[in-house]
């Protein structure tokens, strides 16, 4: 099977945790694009009923579209469970994210979330996080100055670029600095402090002790890990 193959089938296997009248938090990428799709089957076949809270313009576009209802994150007293993708994993649950530029959505929704589902593909398992690229949400007044603390304390930081060359923006309207930092990281907390104190940084994309329960897409059929 291809990686859009695996991406699909965890998007649907997911959506089956999904019970009548939850409050659902919808991930951004392409393996949350399935599970979207499989909600909106769901509710038009099945009569599901939930609510959608949604990390992204491009969620809420695409589930807007299929008519899956929305509130905000502060329209509602909590989430009961929030489905996710994620760039990489390591083998004690640590995760980064943000490939997608919708990190602090989803940091923000996660956080409020009784229950926190990560679906990947089996190519996001490693032993230790850091060879993708660590995101940085930064403020656009300042970002170069940060930047250059960045490459000053070795971190090789990039900004993200669209195609066109211009900046990305994220929804926030901010830049994103993505930091190749080559090899794993060895303490993802201390990096993940040692960001938040920098002015201007506004979230970084280490997920750390976050998720509960990690569907992965394989060859062989899918697996099922529980952190907690
Ligand atoms: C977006 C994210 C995505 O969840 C992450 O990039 C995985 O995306 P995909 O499912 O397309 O591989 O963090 O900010």
């Amino acid at each position: 099977m291809n990686q859009d193959a695996l991406k699909k089938q965890v998007g649907i296997e997911a959506a089956r945790h999904i019970k009548n009248d939850m409050i659902v938090g919808l991930g951004t990428g392409s393996t949350v694009a399935y599970l979207i799709d499989e909600i909106a089957r769901r509710i038009k076949e099945e009569k599901l009923t939930i609510t959608g809270v949604s990390t992204s313009n491009a969620t809420s576009k695409h589930a807007k579209k299929l008519g899956i209802p929305l509130k905000t994150i502060d329209e509602v007293d909590f989430v009961d469970l929030t489905i996710d993708g994620a760039d990489e994993i390591s083998a004690d649950f640590q995760g980064i994210k943000g490939g997608g530029g919708a990190l602090l959505f989803e940091k923000i929704v996660a956080n409020y979330s009784r229950k926190y589902i990560w679906i990947v593909d089996e190519s996001k398992l490693v032993d230790k996080i850091g060879n993708f690229p660590l995101p940085i949400e930064v403020v656009v007044y300042g970002a170069k100055q940060i930047y250059k603390i960045l490459e000053n304390k070795g971190y090789h930081p990039q900004f993200r670029y669209k195609k066109n060359k211009n900046f990305f923006v994220t929804d926030n309207g901010n830049f994103i600095i993505d930091l190749h930092l080559i090899d794993p990281i060895k303490d993802p907390t201390a990096l993940g402090g040692e960001l938040k104190k920098m002015v201007g940084v506004i979230e970084h994309g280490l997920f750390l002790n976050m998720v509960d329960t990690v569907i992965i897409g394989t060859n062989t059929g899918i697996q099922v890990l529980n952190a907690t």
